[in-house]
């Protein structure tokens, strides 16, 4: 076991890591960030986004020793400190963006990062950029009006499910 450190969510976090262990287990069973899901671990499902550096990231396709000095976001770091949901969380709160929820941190990360390239994507943008992120439950209409009212743009021509 080797100590690993990083800045996450805006504040110095570390812990001990062995050099197999993946970004996502550091994240949950390290740091107690459980915020970030694993339903696949072998980078089919996106629960497990995360930002490292201001990239978006399976965390289950990195080592956390990968990460060692990194700037890595979380879903726990996404609303404000009051609890106040950041946009594109009230957005999936709003449109009905989730049902059970468990792709629900993967999609606002995945979102985050797409609107910080692309503040105004297509419809069809934001469908091709979730390709990485599947959900079970919504069929994913509801996700994709929600990044559009996230970036401030019309919804109401995507067809309800
Ligand atoms: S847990 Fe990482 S992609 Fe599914
Ligand atoms: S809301 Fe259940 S998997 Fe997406």
């Amino acid at each position: 076991m080797t100590k690993v450190s990083m800045t996450v969510n805006g504040k110095a976090a570390s812990g001990e890591a062995e050099g197999r262990t993946l970004l996502s287990s550091f994240l949950r069973e390290e740091l107690g960030l459980t915020g970030t899901h694993v339903g696949c671990d072998t980078s089919q499902c996106g629960a497990c986004v995360v930002h490292v550096n201001g990239v978006a990231v399976k965390s289950c396709t990195m080592l956390a020793a990968e990460a060692e000095g990194a700037e890595v976001a979380t879903i726990e770091g996404q609303a404000a400190p009051d609890g106040t949901l950041n946009v594109i969380q009230q957005a999936f709160q709003d449109h009905h963006g989730l049902q059970c929820g468990f792709c629900t941190p993967g999609m606002v990360m995945s979102a985050a990062a797409l609107l910080k390239d692309n503040p105004k994507p297509s419809e069809q943008e934001i469908r091709e950029y979730l390709e990485g992120n599947l959900c079970r439950c919504t069929g994913y209409h509801n996700i994709v009006k929600a990044i559009l009212a996230a970036s401030g743009q019309d919804a109401s021509a995507i067809a309800a499910e």
